[in-house]
């Protein structure tokens, strides 16, 4: 009995523990009103912290040369830049600003199914694209 109730509340608190993370997001926007200048707030940036991870561990097989100059996009994905990451792959978008859980890039990450070769993404790294799609995915 206790260990099936143990298997139950471990079961319902990762759930509930992403919800309240997510949900925290939403709040803290409108608690800066419709100014866009909360954008800010963003503990994660595009530029600095999401395309340093895209440039050392994607762009190789999605939108980045070679080592001989030769380019590969691997599912008509191109990761080299915001606006051709927002635009997605064959399949369309694989990011769905402030919903992780949906995003196929968060899916293909968190499996460790990408980068198909070469070195995973570390912890840091998994934390920096989850709150950066948390964060409503922005071009900041
Ligand atoms: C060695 C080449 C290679 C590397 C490096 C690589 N990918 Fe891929 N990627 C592929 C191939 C091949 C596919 C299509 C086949 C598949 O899904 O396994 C793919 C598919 C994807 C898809 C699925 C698109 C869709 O709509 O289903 C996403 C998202 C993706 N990659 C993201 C990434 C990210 C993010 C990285 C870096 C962390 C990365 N990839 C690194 C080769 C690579």
């Amino acid at each position: 009995m206790i260990r099936t109730r143990f298997e139950v509340m471990g079961v319902l608190a990762v759930p509930l523990g992403l919800m309240l993370a997510l949900t925290d997001l939403p709040l803290t926007l409108v608690a800066h009103g419709e100014a866009q200048s909360s954008h800010t707030k963003a503990d994660v940036s595009f530029s600095e912290d999401v395309t340093p991870i895209l440039e050392g561990k994607c762009v190789i097989c999605h939108g980045g040369p070679d080592e001989n100059g030769a380019i590969k996009k691997e599912m008509e994905l191109d990761l080299t830049s915001y606006d051709a990451l927002m635009v997605g792959s064959e399949f369309g978008p694989i990011v769905e600003p402030g919903n992780v859980e949906d995003s196929v890039l968060w899916m293909m990450i968190e499996l460790g199914d990408m980068p198909q070769e070469g070195e995973p993404l570390t912890t840091e790294e998994l934390e920096v694209i989850k709150t950066w799609i948390a964060e409503g995915a922005q071009n900041n």
